[in-house]
């Protein structure tokens, strides 16, 4: 495996059990031939060894704020100095609350706090910990601080929970890391992301909404951030944290987004609508809740503007990048789509095989023709598409 060929890792690692998967994630880095420097805290070698992790970095490894090793006692700033990433898996509730607040009473969150490299965090840890209230505001915390946090993802737990708080898994954590690593493809440009669903109002309480999750729109706002683009992610109503490196606008219906976009288009660069917004809102919508009558309710929907294509038909407009989601005959309604929008580019999906789901696959109808993206994880995707679109601006 290459990829990462000296590229300057600092890998740390706090308590926890997902600390024994930091030793696959330790291997992937090696032998995609990064060099790789381990930094443990003295809780994480209660779950690994530091000669675990020596034997599969090849390095010393680190545990000691006062280690003889690291000359004139400066180690928590020369051992992060010359480093490109430091990324810590698992990170525990306790390493992330250090963080937040700035704390360094040991190597690793002193060697954090005296980085000049970006920093990432791997969360690992039970569902309630993970839920909590002074976890999620100490991870807002650190975000806002520009820390990539990478997951956790949902599933089982080792404690027997099953919940959000579970380590990205070894491979997804790698990808991520390359990906920070990688050249910077969108260096310098500002990038729009529509995202998720939007909910046209009926009364109060109730609305038309659709069954989009936002994961795609995510994946897509992470992946160019990822490529060192400047992100601002309008996004209609998920469940979703922003992904690391970007700026979220909260919005709920198509009216709103569309104002939120056109606010902003002037100084974007690449505009990548992935929402799904609805086609209708509803005319005269209620300020009460409608109550049940006897009768036959009749609802009147009066068009949404198109987003995209009114960016797409500006003067001066921006990269223009589209989604469709069909549900038949994708290559024929994908090609007039791309057409009648007068977008250059549109990545296309069949919707009964992406919405809700955490994979999906893509093919890219462009001027050259069809690009077929086969079935991966959407941040994969996400990840070749925007590889897609640097490759299209750089040859304009
Ligand atoms: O026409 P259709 O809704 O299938 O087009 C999908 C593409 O257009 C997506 O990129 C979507 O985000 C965008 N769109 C939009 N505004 C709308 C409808 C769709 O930006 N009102």
């Amino acid at each position: 495996m290459t990829g990462n060929p000296n590229r300057r890792i600092l890998l740390g690692l706090t308590g926890g059990i997902a600390a024994y998967k930091a030793a696959e994630l330790a291997r992937l880095f090696v032998k995609s031939g990064a060099d790789l420097r381990v930094v443990m805290t003295e809780a994480a070698c209660r779950f690994v060894t530091p000669a675990t992790m020596q034997a599969l970095s090849g390095k010393p490894v680190y545990t000691d704020l006062w280690d003889a090793r690291v000359s004139d006692g400066m180690g928590h700033i020369e051992l992060s100095r010359d480093r490109e990433l430091i990324l810590v898996a698992p990170a525990s509730a306790d390493f992330i609350a250090k963080l937040a607040a700035g704390l360094a009473d040991d190597l690793l969150s002193t060697l954090c706090l005296a980085r000049r490299c970006p920093l990432a965090v791997a969360p690992a840890m039970n569902v309630e910990m993970w839920s909590c209230p002074p976890t999620q505001r100490n991870v807002q915390r650190v975000r806002e601080d520009g820390v990539w946090v990478l997951g956790p993802g949902s599933g089982e737990q080792a404690c027997g929970e099953t919940g959000w708080g579970r380590m990205l898994e070894p491979r997804e954590l790698f990808d991520a890391a390359s990906a920070m690593l990688g050249p910077a493809l969108l260096a310098g440009r500002r990038v729009l992301v529509t995202a998720g669903p939007t909910f046209e109002p009926l009364d109060t309480v109730r609305g038309i909404t659709n069954l989009s999750s936002g994961k795609m729109g995510y994946a897509v706002a992470q992946a160019a951030a990822e490529a060192g683009a400047e992100v601002t992610l309008v996004s209609g109503r998920t469940s979703l944290p922003a992904p690391a490196g970007t700026s979220r606008v909260d919005v709920l219906t198509a009216a709103q987004m569309h104002r939120e976009v056109m606010a902003r288009v002037g100084a974007t660069d690449v505009f990548i609508a992935v929402a799904a917004v609805a086609d209708y809102h509803v005319v005269g919508a209620k300020s009460h809740k409608i109550k049940r009558g006897s009768g036959n309710l009749t609802i009147e929907l009066a068009p949404n503007p198109d987003i995209l294509a009114e960016v797409a038909a500006l003067a001066k407009p921006p990269f223009c990048v589209g989604f469709a989601a069909e549900t038949e005959n994708l290559r024929e309604y994908a090609t007039q789509k791309r057409r009648r929008k007068g977008i250059p580019l549109l990545a296309a999906n069949l919707a009964q095989e992406t919405f809700g789901r955490d994979d999906n696959a893509l093919t890219l109808f462009d001027d050259s023709g069809e690009h077929r993206l086969e079935r991966a994880p959407k941040i994969v995707l996400a990840r070749r598409l925007i590889e897609h679109v640097a490759g299209m601006l750089a040859g304009r």
